[in-house]
């Protein structure tokens, strides 16, 4: 009995360790390459539970660039012509019925620095603006980046924010006129890119400013825009509008434009002119004056024989978009059949004398409403 058991128990041990899963192994386990190399890499599989599955994938679950290859029996991974984004890790999966396994590989893509500058300039900037450039920089490994002026040695501070390295120059001075090079290494490949600064004007040249540069008023507000300016002498400021005179009701004071009661008609560019004995700068703002809906209807009466045709139209001045609904006064709808679109119409292909009465079209923006009626007398 005693060495039945013990012949169960150890029955039950060999049965356990035959039903494991496949055990996976990689070689190699990582890999370093550049951009363009290829590299192979091969699976294994010890298993005493025929058949195994192989798979490879991404670790990350997306789908194989199309140019990672599986060899015909599944255990070989190429990848040929490598590119930057086939830089990761990959998996490769195990699948028997006694269960799954798998093992993972890093493949390390190499890329030569690149460097982008927005703006590219010239950049032409006025004696007391301010400006920056960025240096975009991408590479594996991480390049190191400096900025430096032509022809100097000394390394600029900058400003870093993820892979952009900027360059701020918060008040420019002629003496900061120059060519400025971004340079980026990371012992794959160098890069580096250049722009120009060109400072114009001398110093004390007038720089204009507004504190708004778009704004939407509703009509009938009042509008103030203020416009400062630097330079020396103070420079004198002025207010134009672009391709048309100040409204009639403006005001300037101390550089601030007031505009009272505006309306439609006073939408706009509005610009501001500082000047000085060494020159002048423009500041702009962008006003766009928002107006409720005024609306009339065409024809506002009307009257027919019964058979005949039925076309209203209603007509609304406003900001858009404006929408149109029409009913009739005293009733809950419209006559079965009218129709009516969405620029204002209400139609009425045969009209009764039933539709006799008075009709009323509503426009809506987002501002207000307005509404305009029509009679309609059908009689033989
Ligand atoms: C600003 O002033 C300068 C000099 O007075 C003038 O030449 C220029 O046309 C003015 N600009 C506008 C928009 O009025």
């Amino acid at each position: 009995m005693g060495s039945y058991a013990a012949a169960l128990i150890f029955c039950s041990l060999i049965c356990s360790v035959a039903a494991q899963a496949p055990v996976v192994t990689v070689e190699p386990r990582t890999a370093t390459i550049r951009q363009g190399e290829s590299v192979s890499f091969r699976c294994q599989v010890k298993s005493n539970v025929q058949p195994v599955q192989l798979e490879w994938r991404r670790a990350n679950n997306q789908a194989l660039p199309d140019n990672v290859k599986i060899g015909p029996d599944g255990s070989v991974l190429t990848v040929a012509n490598a590119r930057p984004g086939n830089h990761g890790q990959y998996r490769c999966v195990a699948n028997s019925a006694a269960g799954r396994n798998f093992a993972n590989i890093v493949l390390n893509v190499k890329f030569p620095s690149k460097v982008q500058l927005t703006p590219t300039g010239p950049l032409r900037i006025r004696t007391g603006e301010s400006v920056s450039v960025e240096c975009r920089v991408t590479g594996r490994p991480r390049p190191t980046v400096t900025w430096k002026r032509r022809g100097s040695t000394l390394q600029l501070v900058t400003q870093e924010i993820n892979d952009a390295h900027i360059i701020k120059w918060p008040s420019v001075r002629p003496e900061d006129s120059g060519v400025y090079v971004c340079q980026a290494d990371n012992n794959v490949g160098k890069s580096e890119a250049e722009v120009e600064l060109v400072v114009v004007g001398p110093p004390g040249s007038p720089v204009a400013s507004v504190n708004i540069e778009e704004m939407t008023a509703i009509e009938g507000q009042t509008v103030t825009i203020e416009c400062t300016a630097t330079g020396f002498p103070t420079p004198v400021i002025t207010w134009s509008k672009l391709r048309a005179p100040l409204p009639w009701k403006h005001s300037v004071a101390d550089g601030v434009l007031t505009l009272t009661d505006v309306g439609r008609q006073d939408s706009g560019q509005y610009i501001c002119n500082a000047t000085n004995i060494h020159g002048y700068s423009e500041a702009y703002t962008d006003m766009e004056v928002d107006t409720p809906p005024y609306a009339t209807c065409l024809p506002d009466q009307v009257r027919l024989q019964p058979g005949s045709p039925l076309v209203l139209q209603c007509l609304a001045h406003g900001s858009h978009p404006i929408q149109f609904t029409w009913s009739r006064v005293g009733r809950g709808s419209l006559p079965v059949g009218a129709e009516t679109t969405r620029e204002g119409k209400l139609m009425i292909a045969s009209v009764k004398q039933g539709d006799t009465g008075t009709y009323k079209c509503v426009a809506t923006n987002h501002i207000g409403s307005s509404e305009a009626m029509a009679k309609v007398i059908i009689k033989a």
